[in-house]
């Protein structure tokens, strides 16, 4: 861990370790460019010095130094604040973290041979660390706002004039490949999303919760009016991509996090279409799509399933197997979706493919037509990955979830099998990771995790949260991290469900 003065920093820099402040705080990530706006606010809040963390570095070591001090139970004053809860042998709670400890109880802790405690180092300004982080949030926005508004529609080149495309025009086109197939175009949008190692806030989390809600409304709004025929511009469901996109600039690992929410009871078609565009957003961004193109893939995703709204609802939520002719009827809404939407304009081209096409596979084996390979847009292939991820992770009437690290594992052997394409599935790694954000491991150290956000590189260690000891049947302080890259020597034994250890899905991290 190196000392550093802040004006030995370089701005316009891409950093090439974290920085820390002396609290154990995560200020900057590796890789993020320094700003002169950092400066600023760093001289704002007198900060003369930050730490650099060195490649062998322990990062836990530094934080537990920083924050925490280990001292004999004898020596416990009252002026202490307890940072870790303390159980006698037989599991009972003796003190809770953030307590001062009484005479009383620090006698009670000596009989009961506990012989050291963790408190709270004096004197740590950890506010201060926090209120920059915050800081440096807006400033990061304000920039991702300046970037994002460039974001403007290639009118002339995606869209459309209504009803200029139907189903026979869509299968003219896909006698020549190369429109379907997409390259990386224009400024990547994964080179905006932030990469901050960011604590998180209740405030936050609950902000992005409220604006996936906002999300899932205006999207039941879009679908009733378009399956009515009442909205002809398309501009009110870019809107709801715009906004998708901007989240997932602003803290990518909390938007992945949206996708463990939990659904509300009744019908699940707004709030799945609303999933499916978020993480075919993640997909595209990961891909190093351009900022028009990742906009097209999160409108597309989002209105895939629109078809839905012809069929009926008793058919769409039976619970149970459906008779052959149900079947017929629900295979329609590809072609059913196309037909609406052809009537948008302000829409995008590409979306039109994607929504005919999202049930289509690799191998020939989907619908409606049993298109394979280079005959299937590039965006219907990445939303139907998204689609089927979002499926099999949500509860259904006929069944219950699966695992997300299950989900994962069936469409990286359905890739492998030719259902997917794997060039996607790495996308969805790449952002998502192995073991996805949000979900719970449990670790070759004794403890149980959540998933706080992918490694890019190796997708099976990603960066985790230790939450509790099953040594020692402790709860952890919530500032650890660990990065699992980074550690070798602990492996991930399985992917644990939110249920088994009785966690809330949707709690956020
Ligand atoms: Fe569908």
């Amino acid at each position: 861990m190196k000392r550093l003065s802040i004006d030995m920093l370089v701005t316009a820099e891409e950093l090439p370790r974290p920085l820390y402040h002396s609290s154990g705080t995560a200020l900057f990530a590796k890789g993020e460019p320094l700003r002169v706006e950092h400066m600023e606010l760093l001289r704002e809040h007198r900060i003369e010095h930050v730490f650099e963390l060195e490649e062998d570095d322990s990062l836990s070591q530094f934080i537990q130094n920083a924050k925490y001090l280990r001292i004999p139970a004898k020596d416990l004053m009252t002026t202490h604040k307890i940072a870790q809860p303390i159980y006698s042998a037989d599991g009972k709670l003796l003190i809770q973290r953030d307590q001062n400890p009484t005479s009383q109880i620090k006698s009670t802790l000596v009989q009961q041979k506990i012989e050291e405690v963790v408190v709270y180092r004096e004197g740590i300004k950890e506010d201060i660390a926090l209120t920059i982080v915050a800081g440096k949030r807006e400033i990061e926005k304000k920039h991702n706002r300046k970037m994002l508004a460039k974001m403007a529609l290639k009118q002339a080149k995606m869209m459309l004039s209504p009803e200029s495309i139907s189903e026979s025009t869509v299968d003219e086109a896909l006698k020549n490949p190369a429109e379907l197939v997409v390259k990386p175009e224009g400024e990547s949008v994964d080179r905006l999303v932030s990469t901050a190692q960011k604590v998180r806030t209740d405030d936050d989390k609950k902000e992005y919760v409220e604006k996936y809600k906002d999300a899932c409304l205006l999207t039941k709004q879009l679908y009733e009016s378009i399956a009515k025929g009442e909205l002809t511009d398309g501009a009110r469901a870019m809107d709801v991509g715009k906004q998708a996109v901007y989240m997932m600039v602003d803290d990518k690992d909390l938007f992945c996090n949206l996708l463990n929410l939990s659904k509300s009871k009744g019908d699940f078609l707004i709030e799945h279409a609303v999933k499916t565009s978020f993480l075919a957003t993640n997909i595209a961004s990961a891909l190093q799509f351009g900022e028009d193109q990742v906009l097209e893939v999160a409108v597309s995703a989002l209105l895939a399933d629109i078809g839905m709204m012809t069929i009926p609802t008793a058919i769409r939520l039976k619970d149970g197997p459906l008779t052959e002719s149900e079947r017929i009827k629900v295979k329609s809404h590809p072609a059913a979706g196309l037909s609406l939407l052809r009537k948008l304009q302000n829409f995008p081209k590409t979306a039109l493919f994607t929504v005919y096409q999202h049930h289509e596979r690799c191998n020939g084996t989907g619908y409606p037509k049993q298109l394979s390979g280079d005959k299937i847009h590039m965006y219907a292939k990445l939303v139907a990955l998204a689609d089927v991820y979002t499926a099999l992770t949500s509860d259904r009437p006929y069944r219950q979830h699966i695992k997300p690290y299950d989900a994962l594992e069936q469409l990286i052997k359905e890739a492998s099998g030719k259902l997917f394409d794997p060039e996607i599935v790495k996308g969805q790694l790449k952002y998502l990771s192995l073991f996805p954000v949000g979900s719970f491991i449990e670790l070759s150290n004794g403890q149980i995790a959540r998933v706080i956000s992918a490694d890019k590189v190796n997708f099976a260690r990603p960066v985790v949260q230790p939450l509790f000891d099953m040594k020692t049947k402790r709860p952890l302080p919530a500032t650890l991290s660990i990065e699992l890259a980074r550690q070798p020597k602990i492996r991930v034994v399985r992917a644990i469900d939110h249920r088994e250890i009785g966690a809330e899905d949707s709690s956020g991290f």
